[in-house]
């Protein structure tokens, strides 16, 4: 039976003991990880969120009625010890926090019996991710994903302190809203009151902190719960969170400066990293140029090169044709790979399909300067030494190439070149390179819906001398927006608003909108609008994957205490789930089949 703490209060958790404390007597309480007899001595290690500690029962010590409570203990007891600190009896486990220390007990609650947990608590675990996610809560119990929520807390606090010392007011927004423009498919909710009427959750709170600077808050954040649905990927959950801020009077410059300092406060305080200010900054076209990616990781170089002008009049087809269409040929140089193996070079030209190439070619230049080629034979002495001038190579590269449409091209390379630079073991963990992004384009064109649609949303101002392109040209219109990426990751984005209205129904003509849909999706801000706005600017992290990069995990699942798993739903609770019949009815909603 359970037995109840009766007055009995902890005085600290398990490795808040420490050689400091010898001789004192402590309350500790926690979990059982293991036990061991060894006849008259029983070991037993406990835990809790802060670590191990080890407590030595003897018959000396506790009481013949506690020492035999202490051989029923088994994994996963939570369990009282009130008992004296000791230097260890045996040999001192450096490995330990507590390596020096044990306590020898004078007495024992068992304050819940156990049942033998379905894998091992323990770190670095093995077991599959869907038994991990059936029994979360004891998932949650080991200490790399304690560890985790324990420092997003800590990011989290930080992040509160130092935006409220830098006059930011915390301030909430409704998660019952009318849709957001933000792109991704919303969440619905039903409503009872106005039958056929449905709340979207938000994206995003970007209208209300709008709002909020027309309202004269001037500096507002939040960590605000977003929700998009969307498909889900390493670092992409339905619900996440956001540090979410707004500023007023200001312009690009004063977002960036303060989030540098947010940032580099952030990593200081928690992982005792200096980065170094400001941080560098690149062009969105700069960035797709040289890393094909907007949002390069640039811990290791293997740049693109544009080849398309030394290849222009050659004899191999692939590379003429994606010209002659409008395409591009572009390639990579990865450094001392030229005797992959067919096999390996096999495997690259089917990583390069499966992310939408038609095919890949290389050459491999080997130790002697003799060419290993798919499609060298096409090509002319001096094609091919200026090309390897290009890309810089040397004997014992390989290069890589892709030719097609130069979005395709970009996304070839660019998920390639992080391909190789995983193979290769180019990507250290503990070295944070973060990197604005700026000069977007402010439209891209939807193929599906055959027109323009906001790269990031309405509401980002065009840069003051593309203005006039508006009209005439909307795809070359660059966008004051800005991401910031760490590592390859876009963890944070934002942009200046536009508050002039005669810019605002532009954009709106831009997208396809009509005054009147544009006015029933965003009357009332434009209304707010005419009423007094300041210029302001704004930006929003992904706090989870921050976190999920400060804590050196590849999966944003593992900074969230209850993630949902690929196709959305959530193996311990079982949500989405279906209702009450009632409940239908109530919404009057009814179900095809
Ligand atoms: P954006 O759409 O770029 O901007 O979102 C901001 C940041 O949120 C994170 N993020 C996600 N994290 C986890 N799962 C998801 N599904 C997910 N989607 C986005 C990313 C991203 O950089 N209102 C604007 C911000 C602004 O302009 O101020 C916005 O939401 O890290
Ligand atoms: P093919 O003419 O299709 O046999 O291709 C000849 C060589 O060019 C093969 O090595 C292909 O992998 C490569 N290749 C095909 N399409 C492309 C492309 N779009 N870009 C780069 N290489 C390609």
């Amino acid at each position: 039976m359970a037995e109840s703490m009766k007055g009995l209060k902890r005085t600290h958790r398990c490795t808040e003991v420490s050689n400091q404390n010898i001789g004192e007597v402590v309350t500790v309480m926690g979990w059982v990880q293991k036990r061991r007899n060894l006849g008259s001595l029983i070991f037993v290690d406990l835990r809790d969120r802060s670590g191990l500690l080890q407590i030595v029962f003897d018959t000396d010590s506790v009481k013949e009625e506690g020492f035999a409570k202490a051989e029923t203990l088994r994994s996963e007891f939570v369990i009282a010890v009130v008992g004296r600190v000791e230097a260890r009896s045996g040999a001192i486990n450096q490995a330990m926090i507590t390596g020096e220390i044990e306590i020898r007990a004078f007495e024992i609650r068992i304050l819940s019996e156990a049942l033998t947990p379905p894998f091992p608590i323990e770190e670095h675990s093995q077991t599959k991710d869907e038994v991990r996610l059936k029994y979360r809560y004891l998932d949650l119990r080991r200490p790399d994903l304690q560890r985790n929520l324990m420092l997003r807390s800590q990011v989290a606090v930080l992040t509160r302190s130092f935006l409220a010392s830098e006059g930011f007011l915390e301030i909430e927004t409704p998660t019952l809203c009318k849709s957001t423009p933000e792109g991704a498919r919303d969440y619905l909710v039903p409503s009872r009151i106005h039958p056929g009427n449905f709340y979207a959750l938000p994206q995003s709170p970007q209208i209300f902190k709008q709002l909020l600077m027309c309202s004269g808050y001037d500096r507002y954040f939040q960590l605000a719960r977003c929700y998009r649905d969307e498909d889900l990927r390493a670092d992409r959950q339905p619900e996440f969170t956001q540090i979410d801020m707004e500023l007023s009077f200001v312009d690009m410059e004063d977002v960036m400066d303060v989030n540098e300092r947010l940032l580099a406060t952030l990593f200081r305080e928690v992982l005792q990293v200096e980065v170094s200010l400001p941080f560098q900054r690149m062009s969105w076209q700069e960035a797709m140029d040289r890393f094909g990616s907007d949002k390069p990781d640039i811990r290791f170089g293997m740049e693109l090169k544009n080849i398309s002008d030394l290849v222009a009049n050659c004899e191999f087809s692939v590379f003429k044709s994606a010209l002659e269409q409008g395409g591009t040929v572009r390639g990579i140089n990865v450094n001392g790979q030229a005797a992959m193996p067919r096999k390996k070079i096999d495997a690259l030209v089917d990583f390069a399909k499966g992310v939408g190439a038609k095919g890949l070619a290389y050459l491999a230049i080997d130790k002697d300067g003799n060419y290993k080629s798919s499609f060298a034979k096409f090509m002319t002495e001096e094609e091919l030494e200026k090309i390897i001038t290009r890309l810089e190579g040397k004997p014992g590269d390989l290069l890589l190439f892709a030719a097609d449409k130069n979005s395709l091209v970009y996304t070839v390379l660019g998920a390639l070149r992080l391909e190789m630079a995983k193979q290769q073991g180019l990507l250290k963990k503990d070295e944070y390179k973060f990197l604005w992004i700026t000069d977007f384009p402010l439209f891209e064109f939807s193929e599906e819906e055959n027109r323009y649609v906001a790269m990031h949303h309405p509401f980002t101002m065009p840069m003051e001398e593309d203005l006039p392109l508006l009209e005439t040209d909307p795809g070359k219109v660059r966008a004051k927006a800005y991401d910031i990426t760490l590592n390859g990751v876009e963890i944070g984005g934002g942009s200046v608003r536009i508050y002039q209205s005669d810019i605002q129904e532009k954009m709106f003509e831009a997208l396809g909108f009509t005054k009147e849909s544009a006015y029933e999706r965003f009357g009332f801000l434009l209304q707010a609008f005419q009423y007094g706005v300041p210029p302001h600017a704004g930006l929003a992290y992904g706090l989870d994957r921050l976190v999920m990069l400060m804590a050196q995990e590849e999966n944003i699942r593992d900074v969230i205490a209850f993630p949902k798993v690929k196709d959305a739903s959530c193996l311990m609770s079982k949500a989405p789930d279906i209702v009450d019949q009632k409940q239908l009815d109530e919404l009057k909603i009814s179900i095809i089949e």
